[in-house]
């Protein structure tokens, strides 16, 4: 069993408090977040969440840290880091509102962010605004935890690979929040990139992927993350080999060696290979997860086949008939 793996036989006694700000991530994953701070880290290094959201996470988090007994609230720290705010581009909801709407004229939520994580904020820092501006590209201190529940865009996500994964060390741990969605096929790709210097904790617990870095991981490696300068051919062997890692996640509903085929797919869509794209994912319209869970990821796929088509000249069939009848 790995180390993070002896956590998940301790999930189901988990019981979080009714407190417990609206969370976008499910209660399972709250659980294995309260279960990290609870027996896992120490806070010797930074505990960092990107993407806190309302605070749910930020909350079943610092509730693990501070039954803890080896983290030390004067010392230790955790960074919170989101715009806190809603709008175009933000990836944030008006549920992160403590009225659960946005109030007249306000779209900033970092007002009720703080009054619900009141009791934990002597060891909470906050960042607020594009995780670009508030991140330091001058900090290199060691970072023991990192929750990715940020990285929505490639643009966020070369941020957090450049600023935040470079800083990890053997023993760090990194939560993948929404490893189960494919048309974030960064966070698939750089994990198999990582996969020679980390273990993974066990099944992703409904969409989270935790691992944990057991080896140095190269500069080299982590420089070809962050600047993306892996070709297709080579993401998708990378993916691959995550899908011989994983399969069904821990409760059983998300098939993943799945999900991670349709990330293929999305991954030949942002290159420009729509034809590629379309013919990994039309074989997974048969799926009955995805078919039931993702049916506007295969229509915009389609679509984008087709227009490409459409634009450059429909298929070779179409385009022998039109040469053969002078059109
Ligand atoms: C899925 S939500 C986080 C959910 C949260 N962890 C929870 O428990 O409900 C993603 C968050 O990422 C934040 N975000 C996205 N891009 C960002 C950026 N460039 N800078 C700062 N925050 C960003 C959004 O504001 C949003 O709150």
């Amino acid at each position: 069993m790995t180390k993070l793996g002896r956590l998940y036989p301790l999930l189901d006694d988990v019981r979080l408090p009714e407190t417990i700000p609206y969370s976008q991530v499910s209660t399972w994953e709250l659980q294995f977040l309260y279960l990290l701070g609870r027996h896992h880290l120490t806070g010797e290094d930074r505990l960092v969440e990107l993407g806190s959201g309302g605070g749910g996470s930020t909350y079943a988090l610092a509730l693990g840290l501070r039954e803890s007994p080896v983290f030390d609230e004067r010392t230790g720290r955790l960074h919170a880091y989101d715009f806190f705010r809603v709008g175009k581009g933000t990836f944030a909801t008006e549920k992160f509102f403590t009225d659960g709407a946005k109030p007249r004229g306000e779209n900033s939520f970092l007002d009720d962010f703080r009054g619900r994580l009141e009791p934990f904020l002597p060891f909470l820092e906050i960042h607020a605004g594009d995780l670009w501006q508030t991140s330091d590209p001058e900090d290199t201190s060691a970072i023991e935890f990192l929750h990715v529940d940020i990285a929505k865009t490639a643009r966020v996500f070369r941020c957090v690979a450049e600023r935040f994964l470079t800083r990890l060390r053997p023993g760090s741990v990194v939560l993948h929040q929404d490893f189960a969605g494919p048309r974030l096929p960064w966070l698939h790709h750089s994990t198999g990139a990582l996969l020679p210097y980390i273990e993974i904790a066990g099944p992703p617990i409904r969409s989270t992927l935790a691992f944990e870095v057991v080896r140095p991981i190269p500069g080299h490696v982590l420089k070809a993350v962050a600047e993306d300068s892996y070709s297709v051919d080579e993401k998708l062997a990378l993916i691959s080999a995550v899908q011989e890692r994983i399969d069904r996640d821990h409760t059983g509903g998300i098939p993943f060696k799945a999900v991670l085929e349709f990330a293929k797919a999305y991954t030949a869509h942002y290159a420009g290979e729509h034809r590629r794209a379309w013919s990994i994912a039309k074989p997974l319209t048969s799926d009955e997860y995805l078919s039931r869970t993702r049916a506007d990821h295969f229509e915009q796929l389609r679509r984008a086949y087709e227009q490409d088509r459409e634009q450059h000249g429909g298929s070779r069939l179409t385009r022998l008939v039109r040469k053969a009848v002078g059109r």
